[in-house]
């Protein structure tokens, strides 16, 4: 028989039951479910609302399951569809009468969102974690390449010169804003909905500051009606993740790209890469092509809770079930692509000559020309007609710029003279690129100074997504 079922005069049909089950995954809220009972018994039993006896062997009973259900030795059931009834009906049948009391002055409804606020916040430093991880990735490779010239693309043109350490530091950055987001959610979804009751508060003397300060959380949330149905820290997640696995797949992208013979800028290890079962010769980027088409998958999470909150009214309804699956997929999927992402770039072999051979050819030092004659006094404007006009020249006659003779040169611009060829070689287009921000290697030094201590600062200390030790 089912908790709710005083009033009605029918079981329920089969279908209805397995349409409105959710045990099958919310189970995976069961430490959070119990943990945020107990805290709820405690503050029932100091408020004097149920006995000391009944507080004890509530909080008994509760600890009891939670070693079972770890221990495996737990069988959740449907019949009582989702995972606080389940919880609820293992304490009644262990210590009886006062199982019963435990629901008093609260809801499924703030008690599920406690139990998820509660998840995310605990699953966020994983996420954190691997972050940091994969920033540590880009650092190691970014300091052994901070000279290798690569070509620098704009609408996947030839554009200008960098360097490899340029542009993978670039990725960092993405990865720390990443990290922060994860943070700001951590921090925002950090007051408790417990004592909302189903929607609009109780008439016992609960006291919410108890619950709020044993369970970790800053402040007891101010409105009951948006306390229950509140789900903005969901979709704060699960927006933070979908623009991570954004920055995963454009990575993704270039690495697929880098990898074919027509750029060869990268060679994947064999550990990281995959075969055709037809093609001998493959060697084929499936890590890369997976967490790009993964990333479809958790922007579907996202959407999914956004449509599934745009038309609800408030306060609670049952749609709002549907929450849970998106953020477990999204959570697992971001959970399984960070680590082997970043090992697979920490194990890739950078072929430099490729890079360096195709930073030689497209005219990316084209600015650079245009730059020195200005710096010779032409107006940009004027140099930049110029140096069209070279490349013009250059593509008729299949030179690059720098091998022009100065008499040639001279046929352009009087401004030209024997300084033009150190101005224009790769190497010093990059090294003199020293504006901040810049490719040359004082700035990726700087940014990688930046990066280290971003990642320091959050190993081992404090931090709004550091994981809360009483759960
Ligand atoms: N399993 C439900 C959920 O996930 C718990 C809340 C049920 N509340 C209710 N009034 N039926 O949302």
């Amino acid at each position: 028989m089912k908790l709710w079922s005083g009033r009605f005069e029918k079981e329920t049909d089969n279908l209805v039951d397995a349409l409105n089950a959710s045990i099958g995954f919310d189970q995976r809220l069961y430490r959070e479910d119990i943990t945020g009972s107990m805290a709820h018994a405690r503050m029932l039993g100091a408020c004097g609302i149920i006995s000391p006896e009944d507080t004890d062997a509530i909080l008994e009973g509760l600890q009891a399951i939670l070693q079972d259900v770890e221990a495996g030795k737990v069988q959740f059931t449907t019949d009582h569809e989702d995972i606080h009834m389940n919880v609820e009906a293992l304490l009644t049948a262990r210590i009886g009468e006062a199982g019963k009391r435990l629901h008093t002055a609260r809801s499924r409804n703030d008690q599920v969102a406690l139990d998820l606020r509660m998840y995310i916040r605990a699953r966020i430093p994983k996420i954190v974690d691997l972050l940091l991880g994969l920033e540590e990735v880009l650092c190691g490779q970014a300091k052994e390449y901070q000279t290798a010239v690569m070509p620098g693309y704009t609408h996947l043109q030839r554009a200008q010169p960098i360097s490899f350490a340029q542009h993978l530091l670039a990725y960092a950055s993405m990865f720390s804003r990443d990290v922060t987001r994860l943070e700001d959610c951590a921090a925002r979804l950090n007051e408790c909905p417990l004592g909302s009751g189903a929607l609009a508060g109780t008439t016992y003397p609960i006291d919410r500051w108890q619950t709020a300060r044993e369970l970790g959380f800053d402040a007891p949330m101010s409105n009951s009606l948006d306390g229950v149905s509140d789900r903005d820290y969901v979709l704060e997640l699960l927006s933070a993740l979908s623009i991570l696995m954004m920055h995963l797949s454009r990575f993704s992208e270039e690495i697929i790209l880098w990898c074919s013979w027509e750029f060869k800028f990268i060679e994947l290890d064999d550990a990281y890469a995959t075969g055709s079962s037809i093609m001998p010769q493959k060697k084929n980027p499936d890590v890369a092509e997976l967490v790009r088409g993964k990333t479809g998958r958790v922007y579907g999470d996202l959407v999914s809770l956004l449509t599934t909150m745009k038309g609800l009214p408030l306060a609670y309804n049952k749609d709002m079930q549907e929450d849970k699956e998106p953020v477990f997929d999204a959570i697992d999927t971001v959970e399984m692509c960070l680590p082997v992402f970043a090992a697979m770039l920490k194990t890739m072999t950078v072929c430099t000559g490729n890079m360096r051979r195709a930073a030689g050819k497209g005219f990316i030092n084209a600015t650079d020309c245009a730059d020195y004659l200005t710096k010779k006094g032409m107006p940009f404007r004027d140099a930049y007609a110029v140096t069209g006009r070279l490349v013009a020249h250059c593509t008729a006659q299949g030179k690059t710029l720098e091998e022009l003779s100065l008499e040639e040169l001279a046929a352009f611009s009087r401004l030209f003279g024997e300084d033009f060829y150190e101005a224009v070689s790769l190497e010093s287009c990059m090294a003199l690129r020293v504006s901040y921000g810049g490719p040359a290697v004082s700035e990726t030094t700087r940014q990688l100074e930046a990066i280290e201590a971003f990642v320091s600062a959050r190993r081992g200390q404090d931090h709004p997504g550091k994981p809360n030790t009483d759960q």
